[in-house]
């Protein structure tokens, strides 16, 4: 596996690739791998012939009062487990050579970008879809990955790559969980064991409200007043947001009609985690 750190290399080896008729796959992450990652990288080395993870904790995605300073970093175990998963390229780089000094383009998707996650975190999909640009002009890659666990980031990037007709497949991949259902994220590492066993509360909700609509509960009021109260049940936390959308406008909808998003963004204390599933009239089972 090469590790590359200049966004010049990259790009003169993303080109070579091309140039040979090579499919380069794109997986953008900010480290700290967990089977989420893995995942995404053993997607992406089915469908593509060069896979290029990056790896770039983007300040620019950080509001100043954000965990951007304790993110948590490993980069050697990063090393292994991208070799393990059979990366080809971890393009890897410092803030100073994705954002040089006189720095001062950034892209904003305008309408996506206001709600939810962007209520509580203003600038922050500008800070993503800015990143998540310059990594697609830099690998040039034919697909990029993402997880659907960031939601509303996944179609701030879709909107972005088809606003601005980018010339690569934008793809969205299945949340992975803890056996227990917890969402895998880089952040469950902040949380205490009793926060942990609170954080249950998210994946709990979204199983209930699965039911409700298996059992043929449609009104956003009824779904969202049970998750509330399971989430709300839960010792130390606090909701952001709990939101029933249209899965691609993110505009909130009064009831499920063919299909809709169930969004949640929970505080566990100082810790802040989010989750999603899928709520369809055609739905039968659990998540
Ligand atoms: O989802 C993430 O890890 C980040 O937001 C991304 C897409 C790599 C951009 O920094």
């Amino acid at each position: 596996m090469d590790i590359i750190s200049d966004p010049d290399d990259m790009q003169g080896r993303a080109r070579q690739w091309r140039s040979h008729g090579l499919k380069v796959v794109l997986v953008p992450t900010m480290g700290f791998f967990h089977p989420g990652h893995r995942s995404l990288m053993e997607y992406g080395r089915t469908i593509g012939e060069r896979l290029v993870v990056s790896l770039f904790v983007n300040p620019a995605q950080f509001g100043p009062q954000e965990d951007l300073e304790r993110y948590p970093r490993d980069l050697d175990r990063d090393v292994r487990l991208a070799r393990d998963a059979g990366v080809d390229c971890l393009y890897t780089l410092g803030a100073g050579a994705m954002y040089p000094p006189g720095y001062q383009t950034y892209v904003e998707v305008e309408s996506l970008s206001q709600g939810l996650c962007g209520a509580s975190r203003p600038g922050h999909f500008k800070g993503v879809a800015t990143v998540v640009l310059k990594l697609l002009n830099q690998v040039s890659p034919h697909v990029a990955v993402f997880g659907e666990k960031d939601y509303q980031q996944l179609m701030v990037i879709r909107r972005m790559a088809a606003d601005l007709d980018l010339d690569t497949e934008i793809v969205g991949r299945p949340i992975v969980r803890e056996p227990d259902g917890l969402a895998m994220s880089s952040r469950n590492t902040y949380l205490s064991p009793e926060e942990r066993a609170a954080a249950l509360c998210l994946y709990r909700a979204l199983l209930a409200a699965r039911e409700l609509v298996a059992s043929g509960a449609r009104s956003r009021e009824n779904i969202l007043a049970a998750v509330g109260q399971i989430i709300n049940a839960a010792p130390g936390t606090r909701i952001d947001y709990v939101a029933l959308v249209d899965p691609t406008t993110l505009q909130e909808v009064e009831a499920i009609r063919g299909e809709a998003r169930l969004l949640l963004a929970v505080w566990l204390n100082q810790t802040r985690l989010i989750d999603n599933t899928l709520l369809s009239e055609s739905l039968l089972c659990c998540v």
